[in-house]
């Protein structure tokens, strides 16, 4: 086989991946609700500056269960374990949302050598969320989201220009101008699993499962 320039194949196998000085993980001492050790991650993360802790990969599946996904930013998570996500409901996750709410969403904070797992249910809170979502963003983000074609084949940037402005005087003339397609969603979560790295691979995964409205806590193995 052909080798890439460089060797990638090499220089890939001798990457680090976990820095010294990882936080320990008790699982006995874990709280019997997943958002709460979640949140906890969540400001660990965020006090230690790690950029964009609140990125999240979301997967979806279309109709006939062909996966995709994307990184999204979370906008909330609340003590009922739901997880918030803004995007257009006509992008292709919006389609395919529609056609199939069942959702994955995961958590990576290399710094803390932590990653959470999210499965569940994605569905919208209402039109008064996303309009209030939609109205906290900035201009720029409003105005790329009132353009309303995320996903659409592009054929002609000067398209995009031109309906960023067509946005942007919008916006300026109607400042409470809600893009009709733009859509808070929130994953109600039936599975969360928290996994903390080892330098020596002895790896820690606790998985939290909801029945009839209760957590459960596993260990799994590594
Ligand atoms: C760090 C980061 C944050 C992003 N946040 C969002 C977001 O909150 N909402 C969104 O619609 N797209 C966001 N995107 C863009 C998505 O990854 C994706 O390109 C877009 O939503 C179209 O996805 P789709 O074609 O699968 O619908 C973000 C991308 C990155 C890298």
């Amino acid at each position: 086989m052909a080798q890439a320039p460089g060797n990638m194949r090499d220089m890939l196998r001798a990457l680090e991946v976990f820095p010294a000085g990882l936080p320990g993980f008790d699982t006995q001492a874990a709280p019997d609700n997943p958002v709460t050790l979640f949140l906890t991650w969540l400001r660990d993360a965020i006090g230690a500056g790690v950029l964009g802790p609140h990125a999240m990969t979301l997967a979806t599946a279309d109709a006939a269960g062909l996966v995709s996904s994307r990184v999204l930013l979370c906008k909330d998570v609340d003590e009922d374990g739901r997880w918030y996500f803004a995007s257009s409901a006509g992008s292709r996750k919006g389609r395919e949302l529609a056609a199939n709410p069942h959702v994955a969403l995961s958590f990576y904070w290399p710094a803390q050598g932590r990653q959470v797992r999210v499965r569940g249910v994605a569905a919208p809170p209402g039109s008064q969320a996303s309009a209030a979502d939609f109205l906290a963003r900035s201009p720029a983000s409003r105005a790329e989201a009132l353009t309303g074609r995320q996903s659409e084949p592009m054929h002609d940037p000067a398209e995009l220009d031109e309906a960023l402005r067509r946005a942007q005087a919008q916006i300026a003339a109607d400042p409470g101008l809600v893009a009709p397609s733009w859509t808070l969603y929130a994953v109600s979560a039936d599975e969360a699993e928290f996994w903390q790295a080892d330098q020596q691979r002895r790896h820690i995964r606790l998985h939290y499962q909801r029945t009839a409205g209760t957590w459960a806590r596993r260990l799994l193995w590594p």
